[in-house]
């Protein structure tokens, strides 16, 4: 399925924004999966010719990060950190209670839609607040199950978040990041890597 026209001309304004067409690919995926919900090899390739990059390039900046889903899921993204910090502070007991709670297991979606639900072993980087989550690409720390039923029974009617990428402002040629290895996510909080599968 072709891209929108509106989508299209964010991905060249992007482009034009910087010094290096590969500074763009984060936000031309921001808006592929903005407008179809996830990025999809067609948008993939989409993103490729108006950039005039590789598509494999593209894929593996898409496959790299998991901010980036390659399959429908819910409107809420749930992410619990169970890596050493959280984990000694209940993280995988509070998960399997998540899945309770919610009726699935881990990578599945709510039947409703609502909320895809998923663990990481991978440090989220707010030991300080374990045992915590990623709801959004947002933090959300110290939970309890009383929290998390809190943020559940939000998260089941509020819409979904905007994926928009921020309006960048011009950057100046000589402070351009270099765009194939970015530190900080485009519209989220912190880029997770993929996990491998297993
Ligand atoms: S171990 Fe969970 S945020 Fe660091």
């Amino acid at each position: 399925m072709a891209l929108s026209q509106a989508t299209v001309e964010k991905i060249q304004d992007f482009a034009r924004r910087y010094p290096s067409a590969q500074s763009a690919i984060l936000p031309a995926l921001w808006a592929v999966q903005h407008e179809v919900g996830h990025v999809t090899s067609d948008g993939m390739r989409e993103v490729a010719q108006h950039l005039g990059l590789p598509a494999s390039l593209v894929e593996a900046t898409s496959s790299f990060y998991s901010m980036y889903l390659t399959k429908p899921e819910g409107r809420h993204d749930a992410v619990m950190c169970v890596n050493v910090a959280c984990a000694l502070r209940g993280a995988e007991e509070l998960f399997a209670y998540c899945e309770q709670r919610l009726g699935i297991r881990d990578g599945q979606t709510t039947s409703d839609g609502a909320i895809t639900l998923r663990s990481t072993i991978e440090c989220l980087g707010a030991c300080g607040g374990a045992p915590m989550m990623q709801i959004d690409h947002r933090f959300e720390e110290d939970l309890t199950p009383e929290r998390v039923n809190a943020i559940f029974e939000r998260l089941r009617t509020e819409p979904a978040p905007s994926h928009e990428p921020p309006q960048a402002a011009a950057v100046p040629a000589a402070t351009a990041p270099a765009a194939a290895t970015p530190k900080r996510p485009v519209g989220g909080s912190r880029p997770r890597a993929k996990k491998a599968d297993t």
